[in-house]
């Protein structure tokens, strides 16, 4: 591995690039500049570009006439590092162990974008020059829905002109399997508050006698799901599309025992889901309900025989093709209303959400993606779905009609979002040999 490599990403990752809490804006901004500032090296024209909130990083080679254009889309924004006692060293200090980087932000995505812009550092070296006309767009708010990158879009509609999208922030089936993802699930938020009394209430001299928002958050929770796993909101799998056969069989076939794997990684004493689904068909193929944080009353040591006045609760759901996530939160809200158990009232409030994408795999684009994933990796394509969202896929194709090849780089076990995040320096190799392979095809 290339030693001043390493030290980049190190850089790079010191930042504490963290999009969702106001205190890191100023560091957000610093990543951004500091990012800019590596494109220019290389040889790029490259700008940052305020929004109403974080920055976008717009970098360009020289267009020419005659090439094919590929916009290269990634986020250098991170997912908050807590709970910061469960990291074995400190999330915005990389260290090295065992050829493994351990940082936040070391997967999603910075390693993953970084193995880009290295892939196109070595071609402009040894050739002068790319084989075809790039586009690298690299936002600060993916982590929190992409709220003004589609304005971004819609205002350089013309300038972005290209023909396809590059995006690496997505998995691998397997390590050193080199894996085409053509579907991703959407999201849509919702924070739900409860409240009872208007203070806080002595348990024994009230409790009894008034409602308790915290059980009735409880109550009102556990009215999202069936036994059986299924979410029980009325209509909520209306616009569901069924799996197709061929990829029900051909998910089968993966290289990949995904019970076991998930089981180990997770350390979850067993798997759950909706019935009659496989683990991979719950996670890429279906639609979820899932409480992300849940509160209120007293949370310190020791006991406090308290009745709490508010509880609350932050819900995200998974959405499906054909899904749409204001369809959802309509029905959730419904749902949420009519199941409120007396002696408390409800306040709910919408998040960011995000669309699901969907795109054929064996399109002319995506076929010459799968020849250079087997220049690259030596080996064939695993074609999959994934569980997570990138909500600006879609507004590509909606805004700047194109699609889009996710071609993720990240293992199952990277544990991204979560304490100890780690990206193999193998894999920041492949996609730099990825990067220069697609390039190659997608000249034609
Ligand atoms: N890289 C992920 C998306 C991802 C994860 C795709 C796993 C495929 C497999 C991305 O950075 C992410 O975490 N997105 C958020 C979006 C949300 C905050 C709007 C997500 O999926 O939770
Ligand atoms: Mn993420």
């Amino acid at each position: 591995m290339r030693d001043n490599y390493l030290e980049e990403f190190y850089s790079f990752l010191r930042f504490p690039s963290v999009s969702t809490d106001e205190k890191f804006a100023g560091k957000v901004q610093d990543c951004a500049q500091w990012l800019s500032q590596k494109l220019s090296t290389i040889g790029l024209e490259s700008k940052v570009v305020a929004t109403a909130g974080h920055p976008v990083v717009w970098a360009r080679n020289k267009h020419e006439k005659g090439r094919r254009t590929v916009l290269i889309y990634g986020h250098y924004d991170v997912q908050p590092p807590d709970p910061l006692e469960l990291w074995d060293s400190p999330p915005f200090e990389p260290v090295l162990k065992n050829g493994y980087v351990f940082a936040r932000g070391a997967t999603d995505n910075k390693g993953q974008i970084l193995s880009h812009i290295l892939g196109i550092q070595e071609t402009l070296q040894k050739d002068g020059d790319l084989p075809v006309n790039v586009d690298l767009v690299i936002e600060g708010e993916e982590e929190i829905g992409s709220a003004n990158l589609g304005k971004f879009l819609t205002d350089n509609r013309e300038a972005l002109k290209c023909d396809v999208v590059m995006v690496s922030d997505t998995g691998m089936i397997a390590p050193r399997t080199p894996t085409l993802s053509y579907g991703l699930r959407g999201v849509a938020a919702l924070e739900i508050k409860v409240t009872g009394p208007a203070m806080d209430l002595h348990s024994g001299i009230f409790g009894g006698a008034v409602a308790n928002p915290a059980t009735a958050l409880a109550q009102l929770l556990a009215t999202l799901h069936d036994r059986e796993g299924r979410v029980a909101v009325q209509g909520f799998y209306d616009d569901v599309a069924p799996l197709q056969d061929w990829e029900r069989e051909s998910w089968k076939k993966l290289p990949v025992d995904a019970d076991a794997e998930l089981l180990k990684e997770t350390r979850a004493k067993s798997l759950f889901g909706e019935a009659g689904f496989s683990t991979l068909e719950r996670i890429w193929a279906r639609p979820t309900a899932e409480i992300n944080g849940i509160g209120g009353g007293y949370q310190g040591q020791g006991t406090k025989t308290v009745l709490p006045s508010h509880a609350m609760a932050k819900l995200t759901f998974r959405l499906v093709p054909n899904q749409k996530a204001s369809v959802i939160i309509d029905l959730v809200k419904k749902h949420l209303q009519k199941n409120l158990p007396q002696g408390v009232t409800l306040e709910m409030k919408g998040g960011h959400d995000g669309p699901w994408y969907l795109t054929d795999p064996n399109s002319e684009f995506g076929k010459a993606a799968q020849r250079a994933l087997r220049k690259a990796f030596n080996k064939d394509a695993a074609l999959i779905r994934e569980g997570g969202s990138i909500p600006i896929v879609s507004d590509f194709r909606n805004i700047l009609g194109v699609e889009t090849l996710l071609l993720g780089l990240a293992l199952s076990d990277c544990r991204a979002h979560s304490p100890n995040e780690n990206f193999p320096l193998e894999n920041l190799d492949a996609g730099i040999r990825m990067n220069q392979a697609v390039l190659q095809e997608l000249a034609g």
